[in-house]
């Protein structure tokens, strides 16, 4: 029997494979290819908990993609533990869990196509400036740290080799990325869960989609904190068992948000309605387990989108045509949308 020729074709590019291959003892490589005869493929190496005394760098295959050194007390990174052959092609790297305290100005330097970086679950209190520089990073975890500030600074890009501080101050991105020959800034996502920052970092001028602020001490949010995010989707602010205000305003120029976190902060008691103008996209705002139990009167004429509010505990409201019988009506939203609430006689 003669199988046609697309068949056989067909049958190649269906396949993807995973073979195992050798690699540094103690880590365990996997290459997957993918499309028709395997163009293209990821090596993947797992190098976690290694053990005490294991030399950096360690000797990768060179065309690894995505390299997970995670859980081997690395300690402070120096220039040098992250070079060696192969470091030039990861595209992810995990870093978490490490005891790193500092990482020296050019440890990261080689890491060329980096997109992804772990750095949770460490001891740093601040970065070098530039230490990202010049990376193509869009996510970047730097949850579980002690970051008391957190400065722009590091993302800034070197141009001849000449480190330049990115100027946002007044909005000077554009031209300055078009001085870059097109590098600019990617970060979409940004973890800076349980840290130490006493107030919302300065971040203008990063192209964020998704920001992460949970678990940090911020005791109060001040009228255009979050400004200049223009790009922000979703945005988490829960667990600041300090926040005990958010000013109106706060969320001024967020017109793309569409998730709000601000559950399980207990001290916030009062919402202002003017705290949600400019919020137009938001769909879900989730004040679950905070001090908030009653939602300002005319609040929905500033959230134009909304669908879902999550409300003191176990209080579910939500967008719906018309006023349902033993619904609660909050607010017109529309002429003949209301938002409703599925506790009878919860105080709102
Ligand atoms: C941020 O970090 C926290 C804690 O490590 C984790 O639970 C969460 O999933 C992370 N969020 C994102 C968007 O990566
Ligand atoms: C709202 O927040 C609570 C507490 O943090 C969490 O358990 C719940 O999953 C959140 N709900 C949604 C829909 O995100």
């Amino acid at each position: 029997m003669v199988l046609p020729l697309w068949f056989v074709l067909l049958l190649l590019a269906a396949v993807q494979c995973s073979a195992v291959r050798n690699c540094y003892p103690g880590c365990h490589c996997e290459v997957e290819s993918f499309g028709l005869f395997d163009s293209f493929s990821l090596t993947r190496v797992d190098c976690r908990n290694l053990g005490p005394g294991t030399a950096m760098p360690i000797p990768i295959p060179l065309d690894t993609t995505h390299l997970d050194l995670s859980s081997n007390s690395m300690g402070p990174l120096s220039d040098t533990m992250l070079a060696g052959p192969g470091y030039t092609t990861l595209v992810s790297l995990d870093l978490s869990s490490n005891h790193v305290r500092k990482i020296s100005q050019n440890a990261l330097s080689k890491l060329r196509y980096l997109e992804t970086l772990d750095l949770s679950h460490n001891s740093l209190q601040s970065l070098a400036p530039n230490c990202f520089s010049g990376l193509p990073l869009t996510e970047v975890d730097l949850s579980h740290n002690s970051f008391q500030h957190f400065d722009m600074d590091v993302f800034s890009t070197k141009v001849n080799g000449e480190p330049v501080s990115v100027d946002l101050s007044h909005n000077k991105l554009e031209s300055v990325s078009s001085s870059l020959h097109g590098r600019v800034l990617h970060i979409q996502s940004l973890n800076l869960t349980a840290n130490r920052l006493s107030s919302i970092p300065n971040l203008a001028g990063i192209p964020l989609r998704y920001l992460n602020l949970d678990g940090n001490p911020i005791a109060y949010i001040k009228e255009g904190a979050l400004a200049q995010l223009k790009d922000l989707v979703y945005l988490s602010l829960s667990s600041l068992g300090e926040l005990q205000e958010i000013e109106a305003h706060s969320f001024k120029g967020l017109q793309g948000l569409q998730v709000l976190d601000l559950s399980n902060n207990p001290k916030l008691k009062t919402l202002s309605p003017a705290v949600f103008s400019g919020l137009d996209s938001l769909q879900e705002l989730n004040l679950s387990m905070s001090g908030v139990t009653s939602l300002p009167m005319n609040m929905l004429s500033h959230l134009p989108s909304i669908k879902s509010i999550i409300l003191g505990q176990g209080v579910h409201c939500w967008r719906t045509q018309k006023q349902g019988q033993f619904h609660r009506q909050l607010g017109q939203l529309q002429h003949d949308e209301v938002l409703s609430c599925d506790v009878q006689g919860a105080v709102l």
